[in-house]
């Protein structure tokens, strides 16, 4: 893996964007990367790692956490890398989880991470084709490319700040641990793990089918598989000799079964002869009772002819006896019937005795319903009262509410009269009012008048004043400029000679004298005015003269104002002279007051008029009530009147009706009263009467009833006589002496029958038992009894030894089933424990050897990374010889007191000075940097040569620099130049400054207070 270009954006202390091109090295094989602590390298080497593998190069900051915090919202975490692999250039961009802006709107989102990876055209690096995405997809797809995993990157590639030293000063089992990794021989620690397996499962098996064996020779009881055997042949031939003892005891057995048949047989028959002759002597003995039987079967048959007379004589006998009976009834009903009727007249009479009771009730209810009219009358009378009543009464109320009315109406209609009479009263005094407000209305105008011409003069006088100033100024100059103007006047005159005399020449006339001789020429005069300054004087004076004559108008016009004011203002003053009447404000005060006094009354005078008008409204509307007033009076008179007479009424009819019916209410009451207990008086007379007569009707049936019983019983009793006679007659003739003898003879149909049967069985009896014992006679002739007891016995003794034969033969025969099934079992026990004992020499020998039971004490495994450490020792050791001045070698520890099943991954160094090898824990600081340096260096030669693919084009050392002294530096340097020869491109991270000397491809980074930059620098 080469590095062409790494862009990292808000990562770690790069707030920014910040982009290496590693191609700005060019052929340079090495380069520095220099910078203060803390400002950035080995962020460097994380960007390139998180690139790749989505962590960092010391594995301990998570991607996550590289976010800058220098860096804004807006600038999103991610990194971007450009390698090369061999031939072919690849591009790799990752993103952390993190907040990221909302594309809409404000507040932020949680962006995913992300990673992708693509291949691109090293000729046109713009064009990409994809490779894969995803976390850990690319991740994935990286290390298949690279060859390592991010550990192992680590380990050979970037050997990160205050790590690599770890593969040095390691112990043997976490060094085991990361070569395991980088060379991936988990395998051979499986192989020794299955071996060990295997050979314990083989040697449980064994153990489980000997035990298996042994308990199956237990079973038999028999010391071994030979002894079993034996023994099996020797039950076989048992076997025969006691099949032959059952046979013969099985023969024994069938003739004393026979024997016992026979016996059996005639002893039955001799016992047949005995018992039918019991059972024929039994009948034979039954004769005379059945004799017996013959003879009442006759009585019987000669009973049965006198059977349907006696049945005529019983029925008639039940008749005579049913109607005793009933005539018994019919005397206790006629007793019944007769009491029944007395009590029926007793309560008769006590009805008929309530008579005079009862015709009280019906007058007094006849009496009441008399009353109904009068009472519906005195109803209606009184609800006339009552709606008189109402009537009057509201005629009373509305008087009532009509007189309070009235006084309210008068109270306002004198309210309303005063009010007119105070407005009349006011109007008379108007005019007064207002003269007395005119002339306070002058006075005070005057006032106004004489302030204004006050201040108007005071104006005035100062206007004239002024005036007269102006006027002073006026003439005062135009007097100095005229002064002014006579000097100058003079001046020019004199200087005309002077200027005559310039311009006269001699012998030329002189244009004033005309002489041409000018003996004494007026001398040349200084300060001459010009003509032109004499004309301007002149028009100044005339301009001032004409100012100072309008100056002087103004004046006298001002004056005439001044004047004129004053004699006004003193007539005014004249005018008002009396102290009383106050200044203009105290004037206006007054004014207002009387103004607003005056208007009030000219407004209520308006109203004026108003009010007479609601005077006499309410005049009117005092009389129209008036007037309702006196109708209601006349309607109440009249209406009382009438409820008067209705009352009258009322009391006279109500005088004619009983206190307690007066309303129709009570009156239904009693009413309902009276009837009732009329009712129920001629209800009970009613009732006795029918039950009088029910009961009488009663008896005389009854009487007819039992009369006609009387005569049936006289005939029956008859009939009865005469047929019991004739049945004493004819029972005599059948031969019976008594009735007693009869009933005893008499039996029923079914006991003849019975009786004939029991014969006729009998002699079939008899007939058939005579038979039997004639049979019996003869099948017992020469026939004598035998002992079956004894026969018996000696059967079941037959069968006993028989059964014990078979028993014993049986038992054989299975003992040797079982033998035989055991003996097969162990023998094939046998054949696979052999079987298994011998692969378990093979597998057992291996699982012991792989698992360290052998001379060196080593596990495969082991023995597998003791092999590799011996290639990195050598290799390191030839780098290290260089850098040490030859003086130490790196080597594995050779002492075999600590080559247990956990050593022999230690290493030491030989220090040839003293010949003596030593841990490298003993090395100096600078010495052990060296040191790891050559394993780092030497691990990386040996990975590159077991796992073909894997190119190592690139190495990086984070630091260690710091350690070494000016010597071994430079040999440390010579190392990695070395390394750079080989092809190799070398990047070392160091703060140190002396480097800088050395290395003239540098990638400086700086820091400042937002954040890292980094820049190439190469010389
Ligand atoms: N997420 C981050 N945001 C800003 N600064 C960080 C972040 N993570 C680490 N740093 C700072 O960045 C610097 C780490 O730089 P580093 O590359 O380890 O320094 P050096 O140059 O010594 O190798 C340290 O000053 C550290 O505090
Ligand atoms: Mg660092």
């Amino acid at each position: 893996m080469k590095p062409l270009k790494l862009t990292m954006s808000a990562f770690g202390p790069y707030a920014g964007f910040q982009t290496l091109d590693f191609t700005e090295l060019r052929e340079r094989n090495i380069f520095l990367i220099h910078g203060p602590t803390g400002s950035g390298k080995t962020t460097i080497l994380d960007g390139i790692c998180f690139a790749l593998y989505g962590d960092t190069s010391g594995a301990e900051r998570s991607g996550r956490s590289m976010r800058s915090h220098h860096a804004g919202v807006e600038q999103m975490t991610e990194v971007t890398f450009e390698f090369a692999l061999k031939e072919e250039q690849y591009r790799v961009h990752r993103k952390p989880e993190q907040e990221r802006l909302k594309k809409s709107g404000t507040g932020t989102t949680v962006q995913m991470a992300e990673a992708i990876l693509w291949k691109i055209d090293p000729s046109n690096t713009a064009e990409e084709s994809l490779v894969e995405t995803g976390w850990k997809n690319v991740t994935d797809a990286i290390e298949k490319l690279i060859g390592f995993k991010s550990s192992q990157f680590r380990q050979v590639i970037m050997l990160p700040q205050g790590q690599f030293r770890k593969l040095l000063m390691a112990d043997s089992v976490e060094r085991q641990d990361i070569m395991e990794k980088l060379f991936q021989t988990e395998m051979y620690r499986k192989i020794e793990e299955l071996l060990k397996k295997s050979a314990k499962e083989l040697r449980d098996s064994i153990k489980e089918m000997e035990n298996q064996r042994n308990w199956n020779l237990k079973k038999v009881e028999c010391e071994t598989s030979a002894a079993l055997c034996q023994m099996i042949d020797s039950d076989e031939a048992e076997l025969i000799k006691l099949g032959e003892s059952h046979k013969e005891k099985n023969d024994r057995v069938l003739a004393a079964q026979e024997a016992l048949v026979a016996g059996k047989a005639g002893n039955e028959k001799l016992i047949e002869l005995e018992n039918s002759q019991k059972a024929l002597k039994l009948l034979q003995d039954q004769k005379l009772s059945i004799t017996k039987q013959e003879e009442v079967l006759k009585g019987a048959r000669r009973a049965a002819a006198l059977e349907e007379r006696e049945k005529l004589t019983k029925q008639r006998s039940d008749d005579k006896i049913a109607l005793e009976k009933k005539l018994a009834v019919c005397e206790k009903e006629t007793e019944e019937a007769v009491r029944a009727l007395e009590q029926a007249e007793k309560l008769l009479h006590k009805e008929q005795g309530q008579g005079e009771i009862r015709e009280k009730a019906k007058a007094h209810l006849i009496q009441l319903e008399s009353y109904r009219q009068k009472v519906a009358s005195l109803e209606a009378v009184k609800q006339q009262v009552a709606e008189q009543r109402k009537l009057v009464k509201q005629l009373e109320d509305q008087k009532e509410k009509l007189l309070i009315e009235l006084v309210k109406m008068e109270e306002s209609l004198n309210k309303q009269k005063q009010n007119s009479d105070y407005m009349k009263e006011a109007a008379g005094k108007v005019p007064l009012l207002e003269a007395q407000y005119k002339e306070i209305e002058k006075k005070y105008s005057q006032k106004k008048q004489l302030e204004e011409i006050e201040k108007l003069a005071a104006v005035q006088q100062k206007d004239y004043i002024r005036c007269k100033e102006e006027f002073k100024g006026l003439d005062k100059k135009y007097l100095e400029h005229k002064n002014e103007w006579l000097r100058l006047q003079e001046a020019w005159n004199k200087g005309q000679a002077s200027i005559l005399a310039a311009h006269l020449r001699a012998n030329e006339a002189c244009p004033v004298c005309g002489s041409t001789h000018h003996p004494k020429l007026a001398e040349k005069m200084e300060g001459v005015p010009s003509e032109e300054q004499l004309k301007n004087s002149a028009l100044d004076l005339e301009k001032l003269e004409v100012l100072r004559e309008k100056s002087r108008q103004r004046l006298q016009q001002a004056l005439i104002e001044v004047e004129k004011l004053e004699n006004k203002r003193n007539l005014l003053r004249k005018e008002l002279e009396d102290p009383s009447l106050g200044d203009a404000a105290y004037l206006e005060e007054v004014l207002t007051k009387r103004k607003e006094a005056l208007e009030k009354v000219q407004k209520e005078l308006e109203n004026l008029a108003e009010t007479d008008k609601l005077l006499q409204t309410l005049e009117e509307n005092v009389k129209t009530k008036k007037a309702i007033l006196e109708d209601l009076l006349q309607n109440l008179k009249l209406q009382s009147e009438s409820l008067r007479s209705i009352e009258g009424v009322y009391q006279e009819r109500e005088a004619s009706i009983p206190e307690e019916i007066r309303s129709e209410e009570a009156l239904e009451k009693e009413l309902k009263k009276t009837k009732g207990f009329y009712d129920q008086l001629r209800l009970a007379l009613e009732a006795a009467e029918k039950n009088y007569q029910d009961k009488a009707t009663k008896l005389a049936a009854i009487k007819a009833s039992k009369e006609s019983l009387e005569k049936s019983y006289e005939e029956t009793v008859a009939k009865y006589t005469e047929e019991k006679r004739q049945f004493s007659e004819k029972m005599k003739q059948e031969g019976f002496q008594k009735y007693a003898d009869y009933i005893e003879a008499k039996k029923s149909e079914i006991q003849q029958q019975q009786i004939e049967e029991e014969i006729k069985q009998y002699n079939s009896r008899l007939g058939a038992a005579e038979e039997r014992f004639a049979r019996a006679v003869k099948a017992a002739e020469r026939i004598t009894t035998v002992d079956l007891e004894q026969l018996q016995q000696a059967l079941i003794a037959a069968q006993k030894e028989k059964d014990n034969a078979l028993t014993l033969e049986n038992n054989l025969r299975k003992k040797i089933e079982n033998d035989r099934k055991a003996m097969e079992e162990i023998r094939s026990l046998e054949s696979t424990i052999q079987a298994k004992e011998e692969s378990y020499k093979v597998v057992g020998y291996l699982s012991q050897v792989s698992n360290g039971e052998n001379i060196h004490g080593l596990t495969l495994q082991r023995f597998v990374l003791g092999a590799l450490l011996d290639d990195i020792t050598i290799a390191a050791t030839e780098r290290l010889k260089r850098m040490s001045k030859g003086r130490y070698h790196l080597q594995r520890t050779l002492d075999r007191s600590r080559k247990n099943a956990a050593g022999g991954l230690e290493l030491e160094v030989f220090d040839t000075y003293t010949g003596i090898e030593r841990p490298v824990t003993t090395l100096s600081g600078g010495e052990s940097f060296l040191a790891s340096l050559s394993l780092a260096l030497g691990l990386a030669d040996v990975v590159q040569s077991y796992s073909g693919g894997i190119s190592l084009d690139t190495i990086f050392v984070d630091e260690g620099f710091g350690t070494l002294d000016p010597e071994s530096l430079d040999f440390a340097l010579k190392a990695l130049i070395d390394l750079q020869q080989g092809g190799r491109l070398v990047g070392i991270i160091s703060h140190v400054p002396e480097l800088r000397e050395r290395i003239d491809a540098r990638l400086e980074v700086s820091v400042g207070e937002k954040g890292s930059f980094a820049s190439f620098k190469i010389s």
